[in-house]
């Protein structure tokens, strides 16, 4: 099996892939830090640095795409532009690349907002443009907590077939459902494949498109989760003294609200004061990290440890999102933060292509309904 990475960053997917025997055949990135990093780490064989714009036409043939493709657009952290940010319309350049390469299966990572920006229409866009391609597309809400890893991450993850088992279970009655993990009995109010343009509203966390209808329901528990981790158990022993804050930060502390509660899995210590926002929190290691970002300030948020008052290190990053320690060691400490603030967590994506290509469907119940629709 031979896949094409697009906006490839860091290689989470890389990573996925190389663990389970899929080999990277090309890769592509603008950023020029991230593309040291992906070439230092995986060689320069495959990788391309720049536009993806001037590469459309030369991308190989592959079996899967996998592309966690820029959040700006749709990110809540961002401007909120949505697709009327011309960064949006490089979800249209992915659309072109599976039109014309006709890979078997395509995975695609982006934030949660996703699901619910302007009510629903940016997703709808997505989903339709994917389902008109010919593909069985399906859409999963998951959290990098369930896959091992001490962070509050909700990434949505669009798949695609291209020889659909939905196909094969008109003819055959194979099941067909990759993500969901729930038997026909827990989902079974999903009946009604509807069409995807008459959609309003913000789309749930799990559902399936194809030839421009969808069906969506709210899995809510996520039945093969790993052993939880806690920020505490990732840390690093003795890290540099750079990474602690001065006295005069210190200082501001003992001006803060004791806040002493669990948010999302976040251990919350103490709100400075004037600020509600996260950023101005500090925060315990006894449970997990909010979700890592690409924004500089974020890199800058205090947690108490040991005492102590610190932020987390390069290091604590890579752990939290899942890489070796030293995979950024090509650039500097600074560099590193955003670029695994911007990867997609491994472990998570990992999963989500051990179930694609190793065909672990779960029925859908009520198939006949849907039969009556194609
Ligand atoms: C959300 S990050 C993906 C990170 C990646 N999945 C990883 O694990 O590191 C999006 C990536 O798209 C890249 N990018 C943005 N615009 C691009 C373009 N026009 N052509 C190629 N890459 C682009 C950014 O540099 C960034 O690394």
């Amino acid at each position: 099996m031979k896949s094409v990475e697009l906006f490839a960053g860091i290689g989470g997917f890389r990573i996925a892939c190389d663990e389970l025997d899929i080999q990277t055949i090309w890769a592509n990135d603008i950023e020029p830090k991230a593309s040291q990093v992906y070439t230092s780490q995986f060689g320069c064989k495959e990788h391309v640095e720049g536009n993806i714009d001037d590469y459309l036409d030369s991308i190989p043939e592959h079996d899967l795409l996998t592309g966690g493709f820029p959040c700006q657009p749709f990110s809540s952290a961002g401007k909120k532009l949505g697709i009327n940010d011309s960064r949006g319309s490089l979800f249209e350049k992915i659309t072109y690349i599976i039109n014309k390469k006709k890979p078997k299966y395509f995975i695609l990572e982006n934030v949660k907002r996703l699901l619910s920006m302007e009510k629903g229409a940016h997703f709808a866009r997505i989903l339709k443009s994917l389902s008109d391609l010919g593909y069985l597309v399906e859409w999963r809400l998951l959290n990098a907590v369930h896959f091992g890893l001490p962070q509050n991450r909700e990434r949505i993850v669009i798949i695609g077939h291209r020889n659909s088992p939905f196909n094969a279970y008109l003819c055959s009655n194979a099941d067909f459902n990759t993500l969901s993990c729930k038997t026909n009995s827990s989902i079974s109010h999903v009946t009604q494949w509807k069409k995807i343009k008459h959609h309003r509203s913000k789309f749930l966390n799990w559902g399936m498109a194809f030839q421009g209808r969808f069906c969506h329901a709210d899995v809510l528990s996520f039945s093969e989760k790993q052993a939880d981790t806690r920020l505490h158990s990732i840390l690093e022993a003795t890290p540099d003294s750079r990474f602690f804050f001065t006295k005069d930060t210190l200082k501001r502390i003992q001006n803060s609200d004791v806040v002493n509660k669990f948010y999302n899995g976040v251990e919350i210590l103490y709100n400075q004061k004037g600020g509600a926002r996260m950023g101005y929190s500090i925060f315990g290691t006894a449970g997990v990290a909010p979700t890592l970002t690409c924004t500089t300030s974020r890199h800058y948020e205090r947690y108490r440890i040991h005492n102590e008052y610190r932020r987390l290190t390069n290091i604590e990053y890579a752990r939290i999102q899942g890489f070796p320690d030293l995979h950024c060691q090509s650039v500097s400490i600074y560099d590193q933060y955003p670029l695994y603030g911007n990867a997609v967590p491994p472990a998570l994506v990992k999963w989500v292509i051990d179930r694609i290509i190793n065909k672990k469907h779960v029925p859908l119940n009520n198939i006949s309904k849907k039969k009556e629709l194609f």
